[in-house]
């Protein structure tokens, strides 16, 4: 109980009347409790940055010029915080399956599961949610789009906030989803529930186009002195399709002797032509008279009804598309259940993985074959199976970016039971080896590439130079996650030089040593890449004077610590990181 307002002191009165003043401010839109105990891992980073270290064991390879996924275990706070540094941009997909927060204990806040007695139950998913939207937000391209798993609990809270944060007009829609076939006969619910939703928002709905299904090639069947025709009927045979419905679109067509048509009535004609009957009433045309007097040379009169020809253009795309459907029906749980089983030949590591068909399907609804994609709840791994089947099937060059921590009975980091360890890096593994944990055969599996990454951190020193010395040496990995470099080409304690088959990667920790390790530069790549080089800076300067000017390579350089402090600072809104 609260105390009654005639027990407050005058101070305390002021306060309570300056935060109701607060919270009225908002007239529409989503409110919630902010005064709720924050979350440690975000006042962690008060104290200390977020960074992230590869465990070198688990890499995976041999896929020759395919991308390098990735699977970072850890708080995904942490971790979309070092993907403001590394992909901000970057992201042209992310799938979330966030927990429902059903009060059944899927959601810890502050080590803790939230049960359905929590006052503030509500108010901590959206606090949490809310912190990583919007850093997610920030990852998304120009033509990205952001999918969310979400049910009943949520749904409305989340459709809101999302609303707030990526704008009613780039909602693109919630996707009901069957979860489940029939009702049972246990429980207390009457109507029982057998679905969830799919939200979807764009980060730039104009002029995104979403993938189509190809159903066809068009076909030009008929020919004339303008070319090869296909025809459809000028008739609307839609749903309002009648001529009460749209009067004006009704009128009748006159052939004149000489072919010529028109819809004024001559006082000679060779035919007239009405619309068919639709629905049992009149029907009507699907052009307005306007359109008719500026087009009808496109119009073909045959056995008594009208055409459109469609003539054949070059250029043109002759594809015929239908779009995807906004209601899942196809992609029941039990799927996802089916497959984790079989990848890893035991039952019961965890419990409704989502099917892959489903995220196969979000993520076919991005054109681009080579979309990076993230999922920053990632559970069993079902993102980065579906990314490797997708490849597969259609010859994709798709990277998976998979986040998820290492929970198991309630505790954030559960060693070798908890999910990262037991289940989403086996999965992955399994799926690319084709080789269960057991040793048994899976598949012949995908050829891919894996490197593995837990988040670290590194104390802020007590001065912004002490923090930039104790990062330097600390962000190397971050750096070749940005650069997508992970093959080491060499190190000493003043360089580390990494590459890939584009771009050659000297991270330089000393600055004035600059200009002899160039020397090394030159030595060790070899095949001339273009280089992208970092320096070590107490500022934005990358010294790059530095750099030989005879040196015959192609090169860029960066400032570091400073780009990533530069990145900290608008995360964790502080001045001094
Ligand atoms: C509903 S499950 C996702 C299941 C996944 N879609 C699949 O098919 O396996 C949500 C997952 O998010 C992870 N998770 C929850 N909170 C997290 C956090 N703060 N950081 C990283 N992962 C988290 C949990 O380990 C949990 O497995």
């Amino acid at each position: 109980m609260g105390r009654r307002l005639e027990e407050y002191t005058h101070e305390e009165l002021i306060e309570y009347i300056k935060e109701l003043k607060k919270q009225t401010r908002r007239r529409y839109g989503l409110v919630w409790e902010e005064k709720i105990k924050p979350e440690k891992v975000v006042e962690e980073c008060e104290t200390k940055l977020p960074v992230v270290k590869e465990v070198e064991e688990r890499a995976l390879g041999g896929a020759e010029d395919e991308p390098t996924n990735i699977i970072i275990e850890g708080d995904n706070y942490h971790a979309l915080s070092v993907l403001n540094y590394t992909h901000a941009g970057k992201i042209d997909v992310i799938y979330i399956d966030p927990p429902y927060n059903t009060g059944n204990k899927d959601f810890i806040y502050n080590d803790c599961y939230v049960d359905k007695e929590d006052t503030f139950r509500h108010s901590k998913w959206l606090s949490f949610m809310d912190k990583r939207l919007r850093l997610a937000k920030t990852l998304l391209s120009e033509n990205g789009i952001i999918l969310i798993s979400i049910d009943d609990n949520e749904q409305a809270e989340l459709k809101l906030l999302c609303e707030s944060l990526f704008g009613a007009e780039n909602f693109i829609g919630c996707a009901p989803r069957k979860t489940r076939g029939s009702a049972t006969t246990k429980g207390t619910a009457e109507l029982q529930t057998l679905g969830d939703y799919l939200l979807i928002y764009a980060k730039h709905k104009s002029g995104l186009t979403l993938q189509k299904k190809i159903v066809g090639e068009k076909k030009y069947p008929y020919s004339d002195d303008r070319g090869d025709y296909y025809t459809v009927p000028l008739q609307d045979n839609g749903p309002h399709g009648t001529r009460e419905a749209r009067p004006n679109l009704w009128y009748p067509i006159y052939v004149l002797d000489d072919g010529e048509l028109t819809y004024k009535e001559p006082e000679r004609f060779k035919e007239k032509v009405l619309p068919q009957q639709h629905q049992n009433k009149e029907g009507r045309w699907m052009w307005s008279k306007k359109k008719f007097d500026t087009d009808k040379k496109d119009l073909l009169i045959k056995d008594g009804r009208a055409f459109i020809k469609h003539y054949y253009k070059e250029g043109e795309d002759q594809n015929i598309y239908q779009y995807e459907k906004l209601w899942l029906d196809e992609f029941q749980n039990a799927k996802g259940t089916k497959v984790l089983n079989e990848v890893l030949g035991e039952k019961g590591l965890f419990n409704n993985p989502k099917p892959v068909e489903l995220i196969n399907y979000c993520i076919g609804l991005s054109r681009n074959k080579s979309a990076v994609v993230l999922d920053f709840f990632a559970g069993s791994g079902t993102t980065g199976q579906a990314v490797m089947e997708l490849n597969k099937q259609d010859g994709g060059h798709r990277q998976f970016i998979l986040v998820t921590n290492n929970e198991a009975k309630g505790k954030a980091d559960a060693g070798a039971e908890g999910i990262a360890e037991k289940v989403t890096y086996p999965r992955i593994k399994t799926v690319i080896t084709g080789i269960r944990p057991d040793g048994t055969k899976y598949s012949d599996g995908i050829p891919a590439n894996l490197r593995y990454f837990k988040t670290d951190f590194v104390e802020k020193g007590k001065t912004t130079d002490d923090t930039r010395e104790a990062l330097i040496t600390e962000c190397s990995d971050m750096i070749r996650i940005r650069e997508n470099a992970f093959e080491h080409v060499a190190s000493a304690p003043e360089y580390r030089f990494y590459k890939n088959d584009k771009v050659f990667v000297p991270i330089i920790f000393d600055q004035f040593a600059i200009a002899e390790t160039w020397e090394k530069v030159e030595e060790f790549n070899t095949d001339k890449l273009p280089v992208h080089c970092y320096n070590f800076s107490y500022n934005r300067h990358a010294n790059e004077e530095e750099i030989p000017e005879d040196t015959r390579l192609e090169w860029t350089a960066c400032s570091i610590p400073e780009t990533v402090l530069e990145v900290y600072k608008k995360i964790f809104r502080k001045k001094e990181v």
